[in-house]
């Protein structure tokens, strides 16, 4: 099993790369868990899936059937966190053909804290690592951007479990883009789950001069490889406004280098 994140800078293409990264596995017909971990949840359009419910959703339902605003479904032998594994796999767990999909979300402000869903979550992600009945060959996880997902359990949770074998950190070819990446690694290194190593991967700078420039500064100023530089596709933008799923793009660059960039670390 693969299990790789990608992370950084807002808007530098996370959420993209790591569509066409389940494109590739499932091109090679390999069973993949897609996690979107962005509160700001757009996975699912971009993999041409339907968004069920968040996993912020069900920790929404259960509270209001705990206030008795809702009608309580918990059966009475069934502990809370049972009950929100069913939910989540009833109602959250898309399943495709060859992809299935996890959406965190976020909680209604009818919640004034953020922890139970991260709590909630860990868990459930836990549990489907170790027992849900489907093997998943990857994980794809699109975090939000920034160091927001460090603080939240649910990477480390799986890190420990499964090992996450690659962070791709996304940049743009800006100082602030490797700046984050920085910012990333500062993160990994004050933990101690089995991060792998992280990459910088470079998305939209299409020309050399500048890519051998960023390529220079990334390892020399901050201590990062750069695997892979992923070029301006107008299909992608072109998909992506129409609602198109990224799976269906064909002759696109972009997927070609993204595809060379993780054959380049054998995954
Ligand atoms: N290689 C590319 N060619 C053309 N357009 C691209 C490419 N990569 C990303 N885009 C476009 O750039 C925009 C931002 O990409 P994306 O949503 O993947 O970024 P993100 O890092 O996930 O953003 P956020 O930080 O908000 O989650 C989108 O409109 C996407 O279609
Ligand atoms: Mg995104």
């Amino acid at each position: 099993m693969t299990i790789i994140a990608f992370s950084g800078k807002g808007g530098t293409g996370k959420t993209t790369l790591a569509a066409l990264s389940v494109k590739y596995f499932t091109e090679k017909d390999d069973v993949t868990l897609a996690f979107d971990m962005d509160p700001d949840a757009h996975l699912n359009k971009l993999l041409g899936l339907p968004l069920a419910k968040t996993i912020g959703n069900v920790v929404d339902h259960i509270h209001k059937e705990k206030k008795l605003e809702l009608e309580p479904k918990k059966p009475v032998d069934v502990s809370d966190i049972e009950y929100f594994y069913s939910r989540v796999m009833s109602d959250v767990l898309v399943e495709g053909e060859k992809t299935d999909l996890l959406t965190l979300g976020k909680p209604s402000s009818d919640i004034d804290c953020y922890c139970p869903v991260f709590y909630w979550a860990e868990h459930a992600v836990s549990k489907i690592l170790k027992s849900y009945k489907r093997p998943y060959a990857h994980i794809v996880t699109d975090c939000d951007p920034g160091t927001e997902i460090f603080p939240r359990k649910i990477l480390d949770r799986i890190a420990d479990e499964s090992g996450i074998d690659y962070i791709f950190t996304v940049l743009d070819g800006s100082r602030m883009s490797l700046d984050t990446a920085k910012d990333i690694v500062n993160e990994i290194n004050k933990k101690h789950s089995k991060f792998g190593k992280v990459y910088g991967i470079c998305n939209r700078v299409d020309d050399l001069k500048s890519q051998q420039l960023i390529k220079e500064v990334a390892l020399t100023s901050y201590d990062l490889e750069v695997i892979g530089f992923i070029p301006t596709d107008q299909e992608i933008a072109r998909r992506s406004l129409m609602n198109q799923s990224m799976l269906g793009l064909t002759g696109s660059s972009a997927f070609e280098s993204m595809k060379k960039a993780l054959k380049s670390l054998h995954i």
